[in-house]
């Protein structure tokens, strides 16, 4: 039996738009699991040594829903370029780059610890279409301690020379590369790319391996507008985009689709009707200038929203940086609607960046009792405040300035995976 005992400010996303606090409280963890949250230590624990991180705040750590691990080489890189031709001119470049291992291996490596030493615990990642490098990626993922899914990506029309499969290469690699999955903590998700990317046959073969295999499923959902115009002329037979996933089996409660920034009242209603899970991904959308998803209103209509980085879409690994870039979109999202729908507070934009992917992982919202313990400490006593400050004041002063290396610990399932010295 493994015990861990944490002191600190706890901080935890219990409901939508409200944290609770336990000042100088402590979370006990028995195998990973949590089993106490309060402020006074239970007597049976008292003998067990506790990581006393004093005035430190301690809050959940952070799950990114939807990132491009082969676009890690690019990030910060060539924003110039809407969507598609920024697809064609600097991603699949990028991402064909993943057929030599080795290159593989040194990146994902360096890449898995960046995730940890920002606070992210829980992840659903697209790979690139080649399996050895997709692997690769799991075991690095899995070396760092994080939790989660990766795909490899399935492309089988309108790539480029060096990244696009054969329809039948596509079929017979994802499923030895499902039979080849072994890892305990991260689990294969079906990825085709985008519509655009595969053929019906192709999807066909993607819907019965997800239900054979009872796998998750991963895509882009109406992103930009000339991808939808582009999804329409590909299939005159789907009156919206949605249903090129739906009509074969892509699109169901154990679906995670990026962006859903164009989704209309219908589309959105599908969403909901499918139980398939919306990933907004804030910074992304505005550097591809694909424009502002109505996330408040989703949220209101009883979709089921996640927060994701979207790398290299995305500019910024850390979590507390898009989360900073949901609450500025859904104020843009909100000017653009002339003041008739609301903007998300921190705590509703922190909510969905650690309790509402909980579900997804079948974990009730905030450190629930029975959760698996996923922690991060920050520390920031190096900030100067003009008077004392709250737990909830300091909270929010953490999720915009993001100051460097204020994270000093981070837990998953109980375990401690970063230490800063
Ligand atoms: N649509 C298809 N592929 C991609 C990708 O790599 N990034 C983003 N943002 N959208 C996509
Ligand atoms: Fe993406």
């Amino acid at each position: 039996m493994k015990e861990t005992i944490l002191h600190g400010n706890i901080i935890s996303a219990d409901e939508y738009g409200k944290i609770t606090i336990y000042e100088s409280g402590y979370i006990v963890a028995i195998d990973g699991h949590i089993t106490f949250i309060g402020k006074v230590l239970p007597r049976e624990c008292q003998a067990v040594s506790v990581d006393d991180y004093g005035d430190a705040l301690i809050m959940q750590s952070l799950a990114d829903m939807h990132l491009h691990a082969p676009q890690y080489p690019m990030l910060g890189m060539g924003m110039d370029l809407p969507l598609l031709e920024w697809l064609n001119t600097y991603t699949f470049p990028t991402e064909s780059h993943f057929k030599d291992n080795d290159f593989a291996r040194k990146t994902y490596h360096q890449f898995a610890h960046e995730l940890v030493e920002n606070g992210t615990t829980k992840v659903c990642m697209f790979s690139s279409l080649h399996r050895e490098a997709t692997l690769i990626l799991m075991e690095e993922l899995e070396k760092a301690g994080l939790v989660g899914y990766v795909g490899k990506v399935n492309m089988d029309r309108n790539g480029s020379p060096d990244l696009q499969e054969t329809t039948q290469e596509s079929i017979t690699e994802t499923i030895k590369w499902v039979k080849e999955c072994h890892f305990e903590h991260i689990k294969p998700i079906i990825t085709p790319r985008f519509t655009p990317s595969c053929t019906d046959e192709l999807m066909q073969a993607l819907g019965q391996i997800a239900q054979e295999y009872h796998l998750p499923i991963q895509s882009h959902l109406s992103e930009n507008l000339s991808e939808l115009a582009w999804v329409k002329a590909l299939h005159p037979d789907c009156e919206q985009y949605w249903q090129t996933y739906q009509k074969y089996g892509l699109f169901n409660s154990r679906t995670l689709m990026a962006h859903c920034v164009w989704s209309d009242e219908k589309e959105r209603q599908a969403l909901k009707d499918s139980g398939v899970w919306v990933v907004h991904c804030a910074s992304s959308n505005e550097n591809l200038i694909s424009g502002y998803a109505p996330v408040h209103k989703m949220r209101e209509e009883g979709l089921k929203v996640v927060l994701g980085s979207d790398i290299a879409g995305g500019d910024h690994l850390s979590m507390f940086d898009n989360i900073a870039a949901t609450i500025r979109a859904s104020k843009a999202r909100r000017i653009i609607d002339r003041w008739k729908t609301d903007f998300l507070t921190v705590s509703e934009a922190f909510y969905l960046a650690t309790s509402a992917p909980n579900e997804f992982f079948n974990e009730k919202p905030g450190f629930a009792l029975g959760n698996k313990l996923h922690a991060l400490v920050i520390d920031d006593s190096e900030l100067i405040a003009a008077t004392k400050m709250t737990i909830e004041e300091r909270f929010e002063r953490c999720v915009y300035r993001r100051q460097k290396n204020a994270i000093k610990a981070v837990y998953s399932e109980g375990n401690l995976i970063f230490n800063r010295k």
